[in-house]
């Protein structure tokens, strides 16, 4: 078996200074794919809501559906390290709703650490998960769970005390014992003064070139949305427009009887061949079918 990518060896990515990536992923298909391009980070984001089951924001995910996909992508999964969002309410309640959460999320799940939105607000329920032994990925700048109290999807920290206020928060999770810190949506000079700050590597998502590792949705990522994709996101493939182009295909020829040919159909022996024609003609004729 391959050695697993650990907690730590993205503690020594950031002592080397070696970047690394993270993707996104739903179910086992989609984590094998991670696996053979050699991807280290799987996260099963909550971004799920978004991607996989129609919604406009990632509010409605459930804890179950969480655990769901946090099964069915560890079954995919080989070396990476496989961390697990927590839904929204399924942790800002407290400590022991968080601890509850999370494990449920490794132990049902399999994942092999959680990740939750917020500084300050939620240093406690990182401290309890990380004294149960619990790996927690900490999330801080647009946090895509409080969507509606930021009055839509913002860039974060621009202003001098908002930038302050996410510092402050990073360092919180840090000093709670958050093992890595996801930067999302922060101009790029705060999001480098942060990695520099902490000791834990920073991850980031439309902040920039100067954290330890990025992340991007798989869908953005292979231009699987339809929708134009936000500022932060490089499409590396479009392949939404060739699975359409593909579909549109395989329906005309169907329409068109041209799939399929004797090529994708099993072939009859002739003795088969025979008896059928005869059993064709036999029914034909009104006799009934012999048993
Ligand atoms: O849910 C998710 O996909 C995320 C990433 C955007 C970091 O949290």
């Amino acid at each position: 078996m391959k050695q697993r990518v650990t907690i730590r060896t993205l503690a020594e990515h950031k002592r080397a200074g070696r970047r690394f990536a993270m993707v996104t992923a739903y179910d086992a298909g989609q984590a094998a794919l991670l696996e053979r391009a050699g991807i280290e980070v799987i996260l099963v984001g909550d971004s799920a809501g978004n991607v996989c089951h129609g919604q406009e924001t990632t509010l409605p995910v459930t804890l179950d559906e969480m655990v769901m996909h946090t099964r069915w992508v560890v079954r995919g999964r080989e070396r990476a390290l496989v961390v697990a969002d927590l839904p929204f309410l399924s942790y800002q309640t407290g400590v022991r709703d968080a601890l509850l959460a999370a494990g449920r999320l490794m132990k049902e799940g399999g994942a092999d650490a959680v990740k939750l939105e917020g500084g300050v607000a939620v240093a406690e329920q990182v401290r309890a998960c990380v004294s149960a032994g619990i790996p927690v990925m900490g999330h801080v700048g647009l946090t895509p769970q409080s969507v509606k109290a930021f009055g839509g999807y913002r860039v974060q920290g621009r202003s001098r005390e908002q930038a302050r206020a996410v510092l402050a928060d990073a360092l919180a999770l840090e000093r709670a014992g958050a093992f890595a810190v996801v930067l999302e949506c922060v101009p790029a000079a705060l999001a480098a003064l942060i990695t520099a700050r902490l000791g834990v590597p920073t991850i980031g998502i439309g902040a920039g070139a100067g954290t330890d590792g990025q992340v991007l949705v798989l869908h953005d990522l292979l231009g699987l949305s339809p929708e134009p994709a936000p500022r932060f996101v490089k499409r590396y493939a479009e392949l939404g427009a060739l699975a359409v182009e593909a579909l549109q295909r395989y329906r005309t020829e169907v329409e068109r009887g041209a799939f399929p040919t004797a090529e994708h159909a099993y072939a009859t022996d002739p003795e088969l061949t025979a008896q059928l024609q005869e059993l064709g003609a036999s029914l034909e004729h009104g006799e009934p079918a012999a048993p």
